[in-house]
């Protein structure tokens, strides 16, 4: 059975914890899927750990759907989320409703993820819900604002905690059925959790939040940089790297293909 909004919700209450990864493309989401991830995310890092671009405003709605739906095609079970880029939902609601619609009805993802908790992305979200289309939320450290808030954890002065809790308030009051936690201190992390009755999906926010998500990229050592809280589980890249030597002097050698 596809997991839908209303499961992850649930979870929540169950106390069962939401395994969430990024996917890309077709194999990956498929890989992902099989694995039993509950929540594949067509995450805005692909503009760098799949095109290379060094932040995620380069990529654009076109491509975002380009790999949602080659993901799409990979996943069966899981419930699939993709990110509206970098300006292809703060110019108007309109647009965010135009831009989510597309992701939706052409590639076939169940939710859509904006960034920030301000009351024009309040707003937005509370429109999208409306027309209903499922929205998961995300505060904290926001990618699309690094050249106003760069890389660095959010939320570590009294103030900045503030606003971010009740930013965090804002997008469930506003329909919001679940929420990354980016970067943020632990406590802080925690204290969001048991106030809200969605679930909280910490990246870099700790243990105490109802779901775990990560650049997969970063969890199969294929990423050059990342952020200080990821966790490699296997070096791909080393692994990739000896599989083509070992294919390279295979070939010079003639010993590939066996007659
Ligand atoms: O784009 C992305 O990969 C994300 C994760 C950091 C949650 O938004």
């Amino acid at each position: 059975m596809p997991i839908t909004t209303q499961q992850i919700m649930e979870w929540k209450h169950q106390e069962r914890a939401i395994v969430a990864l990024t996917a890309w493309d077709f194999a990956l989401g498929q890989v992902l899927d099989e694995a039993g991830v509950d929540l594949i995310l067509i995450g805005d890092s692909l503009a760098m750990v799949a095109l290379g671009y060094d932040t995620t405003l380069p990529v654009t709605l076109d491509e975002m759907l380009l790999h949602a739906k080659a993901v799409r095609r990979g996943v069966k079970r899981a419930l699939l989320v993709c990110d509206l880029p970098f300006m292809s939902y703060q110019e108007s609601v309109q647009q965010a409703v135009h831009s989510a619609g597309r992701l939706l009805k052409e590639a076939g993802v169940q939710a859509v993820k904006l960034e920030g908790g301000n009351p024009t992305a309040v707003a937005t979200v509370a429109r999208l819900v409306e027309v209903g289309i499922p929205v998961m939320g995300h505060v904290g450290l926001t990618p699309q604002s690094v050249h106003r808030l760069g890389y660095r954890q959010q939320g570590t002065s009294l103030a900045a905690r503030e606003r971010i809790l009740s930013e965090a308030i804002a997008l469930e009051q506003a329909g919001a059925f679940a929420i990354v936690l980016e970067h943020i201190p632990s406590s802080l992390a925690c204290q969001i959790t048991q106030k809200l009755t969605i679930p909280t999906i910490g990246i870099g926010a700790g243990p105490d939040v109802d779901g775990q998500v990560l650049v997969t990229s970063d969890l199969l050592g294929l990423s050059t940089r990342q952020p200080p809280f990821a966790k490699s589980y296997v070096n791909l890249r080393e692994i990739i790297t000896q599989a083509v030597r070992s294919f390279s002097s295979e070939v010079k050698e003639r010993k590939f293909p066996v007659d």
